[in-house]
């Protein structure tokens, strides 16, 4: 079996052109670390084991099942909960440097008081990690990602100011629990995501949005601070957020603005209060929405602004720009986006179309085309719109159907891996990638049909066996000779 997928391996890369061959011999420096990712409701299953009680997620896909692909549920999922010494066995084949995952703050914290700490969910993070340890691989930790505890969404979640502080006691006691051997640490994953296309979870009314983008930033900035105040000294760790934005590329000349625009909704609305010099709101939301609101007769923006304080407060609360990036897009305004959206929401307020032409190549994901220029210019943009923070590609991979000859994942990493090179020879100060995703998961809203898997998962087997596609063996290559 190995075999074959050597041959396939040989003739995928014996297919190289002249300057694939020049770039062939490209070499990434030593100081940057490769992995792979993955989440916790979409791998760990037992949603309702050991006294885990339920998510946000848990509760869609219980309630309307068919939202989901094909009715599907993260029930049992990769079943990493009963397989975690063979993931981190996956790990330890490819010879990866960390493994990104996240922790569910329900398997941890049932009740959401911090003095409940659930032992037996507390006993799973533990085996990982100390498994993972023992072959040395680095734990970098995602301490929340999409699957808000149902109790606190029933309390308005993250559009309730509350939910900041309940993120920051969960943060702490992640800390405190496995800080002595996590050193890297991913406060929240790619809020905007939750904040504005999650609308089974929350409104886009152009109101709720901005609320969630609010509190997430200011979770994000306290839990910042609990370490760097109460931990930074004793462990001596990072901590960052996880950001995400597809590269957003004018149609025509005519709409550099528009895809300026888009961009700064986009990925600016978070990056900008982080990273900027000057912190708060990127300026083109606060006038936007501001005289739009006014308009559609609001006594006040539908943006909510930070008092001086949080600017100060948000502004520097990252040890890095964690980067989840997969594709783009092409921007335009014209007059045809009038009432092309409802009003008042995220996307009037916006006021682009973005399309992606035909002519761009397809992967499974209807959103998913493969653009490895646009991940170039998206590192170049950071670089320059934020002094050049430490980079870390916390995901970028590409989606398959079934099977374990998976060619187009391994021209993806090799292209992505190529751009990000691009970006690096220009003074990109890139530090980590992280290949999405170790294996096989629930996508979301796609179920188990987009699969983004290195090593393919049997999601009939009881065992939920696991097994390499022709990518882990590219993936290891590179890993080894640090070359594409
Ligand atoms: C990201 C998300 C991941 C994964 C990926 C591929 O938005 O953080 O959990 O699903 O997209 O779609």
């Amino acid at each position: 079996m190995v075999i074959k997928y050597w041959i396939v391996l040989y003739l995928v890369l014996s297919l190289t052109t002249g300057e694939q061959i020049k770039q062939f011999r490209r070499k990434f420096s030593d100081n940057i670390i490769f992995g792979a990712g993955t989440s916790a409701y979409q791998i760990e299953g037992a949603w309702n084991k050991d006294g885990k009680t339920e998510s946000v997620w848990d509760r869609l896909s219980h309630t309307k099942p068919c939202v989901i692909h094909n009715c599907h549920t993260g029930d049992i999922a990769a079943d990493s909960y009963n397989n975690y010494e063979r993931d981190v066995q996956m790990m330890k084949e490819m010879g990866l440097d960390f493994y990104r995952f996240s922790i569910s703050w329900s398997r941890i914290l049932p009740t959401n008081s911090p003095d409940d700490i659930n032992k037996a969910g507390v006993s799973y993070y533990n085996k990982l990690i100390n498994e993972m340890l023992k072959y040395n691989i680095t734990p970098m930790v995602t301490i929340h990602h999409f699957d808000v505890p149902l109790q606190l969404e029933a309390l308005g979640g993250w559009v309730n100011p509350k939910m900041v502080d309940w993120f920051v006691n969960y943060a702490r006691v992640v800390y405190e629990l496995f800080g002595d051997r996590v050193k890297t640490w991913f406060t929240i994953n790619e809020p905007r995501e939750y904040c504005t296309q999650m609308s089974e979870i929350v409104n886009k009314s152009g109101v709720n949005d901005y609320l969630c983008a609010r509190h997430m930033l200011l979770g994000h900035a306290k839990a910042y601070y609990v370490y760097q105040n109460e931990f930074k000294a004793k462990y001596g760790g990072k901590v960052g957020i996880v950001l995400n934005s597809l590269w957003y590329e004018p149609e025509s000349e005519k709409d550099a603005e528009a895809a300026e625009d888009k961009l700064q909704f986009e990925l600016g609305q978070y990056a900008h209060p982080i990273f900027s010099k000057t912190g708060d709101w990127p300026s083109v939301l606060k006038d936007r929405i501001a005289a739009k609101s006014a308009a559609q007769g609001f006594s006040e923006s539908r943006l909510p602004e930070f008092t001086p304080e949080e600017v100060e407060l948000i502004k520097g609360s990252s040890d890095f720009f964690g980067l989840n990036h997969y594709t783009s897009a092409l921007v335009y305004r014209n007059n045809s986006v009038k009432g092309f959206y409802p009003s008042p929401s995220y996307e009037d307020d916006i006021g682009v179309i973005t399309y992606q032409p035909e002519t761009w190549e397809k992967t499974i994901a209807t959103w998913l085309k493969v653009t490895p220029w646009g991940f170039y210019k998206l590192l170049n943009k950071i670089r320059e719109d934020y002094g050049n923070p430490p980079l870390y590609v916390t995901e970028n991979g590409c989606p398959t159907g079934p099977g374990l000859f998976d060619t187009q994942r391994v021209f993806f990493y090799k292209k992505y891996l190529n751009a990000m090179l691009d970006s690096i020879d220009e003074g990109s100060d890139v530090r980590v990638y992280t290949a999405w995703s170790l294996m096989d998961n629930f996508e979301w809203f796609m179920g188990y049909h987009d699969k983004f898997g290195l090593y393919e998962v049997d999601f009939n087997s009881p065992t939920r066996t696991r097994t390499p596609r022709a990518s882990v063996f590219y993936y290891k290559k590179v890993i080894k000779t640090r070359r594409v």
